[in-house]
């Protein structure tokens, strides 16, 4: 929110990829955003986010699609907001995911991703044990943040905030008005 609020959302467009249960979209909306759509493999985060639109009083100004990003994006609008929070680390190619949401957006890109660290590396090893033990196809990845920032940049976009814990790594990327 801090970074969103240095780079302006007021009536913005929001597109929100990975966007769980809703909550950082909707909020922008409260705060001044124009309308948002909100991208989810899972279908009942899809589920839980209309629920919480509905809460909010937000139904009007929200839609949901549940999919892979990657496969559904040729049918999604441009925004001028986009936003994958926590979602690049759930994906293995984070090259595709990173260009293909960075071609939807107008002005601001933001992201929090996995600091490249060797405790965070450890975390999600064990996390990817864990879900081999329980039998579950998800992985979790860290992606070299350096890279990740290159494509970024090389796509037109100048970083204009970044904050950080001990785990996550938050930019906010802006593309400078013609
Ligand atoms: C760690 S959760 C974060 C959810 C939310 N952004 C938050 O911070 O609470 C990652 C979410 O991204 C979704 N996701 C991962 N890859 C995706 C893709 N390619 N297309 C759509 N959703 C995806 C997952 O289903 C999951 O709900």
């Amino acid at each position: 929110m801090e970074g969103l609020e240095q780079a302006g959302y007021s009536d913005a467009t929001i597109l929100e990829i990975g966007s769980g249960v809703g909550h950082l979209h909707q909020t922008l909306l409260e705060q001044g955003a124009a309308s948002a759509v909100g991208i989810d493999l899972a279908s009942r985060m899809i589920e839980e986010a209309r629920r919480w639109a509905g809460e909010r009083n937000l139904s009007n100004r929200t839609d949901y699609v549940q999919g892979d990003f990657m496969e559904i994006k040729d049918s999604l609008h441009d925004a001028d907001v986009t936003v994958l929070d926590k979602v690049v680390c759930c994906y293995p190619d984070a090259d595709g995911l990173v260009h293909a949401s960075l071609s939807k957006t107008g002005r601001v890109y933001a992201l929090t991703y996995p600091r490249d660290r060797w405790y965070v590396r450890l975390m999600m090893g064990l996390a990817a044990l864990m879900m081999i033990i329980i039998r579950s196809d998800f992985r979790p990845y860290v992606h070299a943040p350096e890279r990740i920032e290159n494509w970024i940049v090389e796509s037109g976009f100048n970083k204009l905030y970044q904050n950080n814990n001990l785990v996550w790594l938050t930019q906010v990327y802006v593309k400078p008005s013609i």
